[in-house]
């Protein structure tokens, strides 16, 4: 039995995740396993009324879960930064969710700002670590609000953060095993940031050695970003700091069709760990209760909870389903996808 948390959260989170519920239940009749699902009412809405965001006792309870499906947080009445942290950021934390995985793929029939690239051209997966760096949340200011005001914002970077990350993105690359090749590219900075991306430069060498079969390479983050729309077809995965995969993947999301399309999860990949996957889009309130959201990016992200689950032959069913169904689609925006949501969802399940 797969038993999943659910979190709607705000604005269109809880009509994307209704749509990825539909199609959970639908693969999980085909592929016969049982479901339980355990709705969670942690959101901005009731943070606004209670100033509460989410309590240690609901922490204490979704750590025994394995795998958590999230919509979105945010609400345009909330201050930017306070749901991040006290929720998506503390989760991660509180759970150790140390990987952070997000495919980049372009489906047939999806638009790509790219010209003259295929599918076949995008399709990579970024590793982004999850709980280090500039995201610490280590700092402090010095003489606040005077004319001598001092700020730092720390990035930490250690040995077994940078390590466990680096090995499991080589473990993923060998079992994801392209058939043009495995490989897997640090990105990193280590021509500027010759501390901390040295232990990364470091650790990947190390680590390396372990995994012959696996072909590396290095790009600074500045000369990736060039290269993930000039010549996005030398990457098959790609692993990278917190800070710098934030970024990167925004840029990937675009290539790939926009947020609508753009999948992640938060991943504690030990014995008994706590996975939170979540579409990358937030909770666009210009849409909500529209049925007009894209629903796809939320599908991947339970395609991709199958997948870590161990579910492999549903979360493949999800992906071909949903490859079918985006060539059907006028467009991967919201409100221009010619379908409404539920029927973006019902569609995939057909296809199932
Ligand atoms: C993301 C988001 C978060 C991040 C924010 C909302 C804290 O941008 O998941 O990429 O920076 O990691
Ligand atoms: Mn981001």
């Amino acid at each position: 039995m797969l038993k999943i948390a659910v979190i709607g959260g705000d604005g269109t989170g809880p009509e994307v995740i209704a749509e990825s519920i539909k199609v959970l239940k639908a693969v999980s009749k085909l592929e016969n396993f049982t479901l339980q699902l355990d709705e969670f009412d942690i959101n901005g809405a009731r943070y606004v009324k209670t100033g509460t965001i989410i309590t240690d006792e609901e922490i204490a309870t979704l750590r025994k879960y394995r795998s958590i499906l999230f919509g979105a947080v945010g609400r345009p009445d909330i201050a930017p930064g306070i749901l991040e942290r006290g929720f998506l950021l503390r989760l991660r934390f509180e759970f150790d969710q140390y990987i952070n995985l997000r495919p980049v793929k372009l489906f047939p029939g999806v638009e790509t700002p790219l010209k003259n690239k295929k599918p076949e051209d995008l399709d990579f997966v970024v590793v982004r670590e999850n709980t280090e760096d500039m995201y610490a949340g280590i700092g402090g200011f010095l003489h606040k609000g005077t004319p001598s005001e001092v700020a730092t914002q720390t990035a930490i970077f250690t040995r077994k953060g940078c390590e466990r990350c680096i090995r499991w993105a080589f473990e993923y690359t060998r079992k994801r095993n392209n058939p043009k090749g495995k490989k897997l590219t640090l990105v990193a900075k280590t021509n500027v940031l010759t501390y901390g991306h040295d232990l990364w430069w470091r650790t990947f060498q190390d680590v390396a050695k372990e995994y012959p079969d696996v072909k590396t390479d290095y790009n600074h983050v500045d000369a990736c970003c060039i290269y993930m729309v000039d010549s996005p077809e030398r990457y098959d995965v790609i692993v990278t700091t917190n800070m710098f995969g934030d970024i990167i993947t925004d840029l990937g999301a675009i290539l790939q069709g926009g947020l609508g399309v753009a999948a992640g999860g938060n991943i504690n990949p030990d014995e008994g760990g706590t996975s939170m996957y979540e579409p990358i889009g937030g909770s666009a309130p210009d849409f909500t209760g529209k049925n007009q959201i894209n629903p796809i990016a939320a599908i991947l992200s339970g395609a991709l909870l199958l997948e870590q689950e161990g579910y492999t032959a549903a979360a493949q069913r999800i992906q071909n389903s949903v490859l079918k169904v985006v060539q059907k689609m006028k467009s991967q925006a919201a409100a221009k996808m010619g379908f409404s949501t539920t029927e973006v969802g019902g569609l995939v399940c057909e296809n199932l």
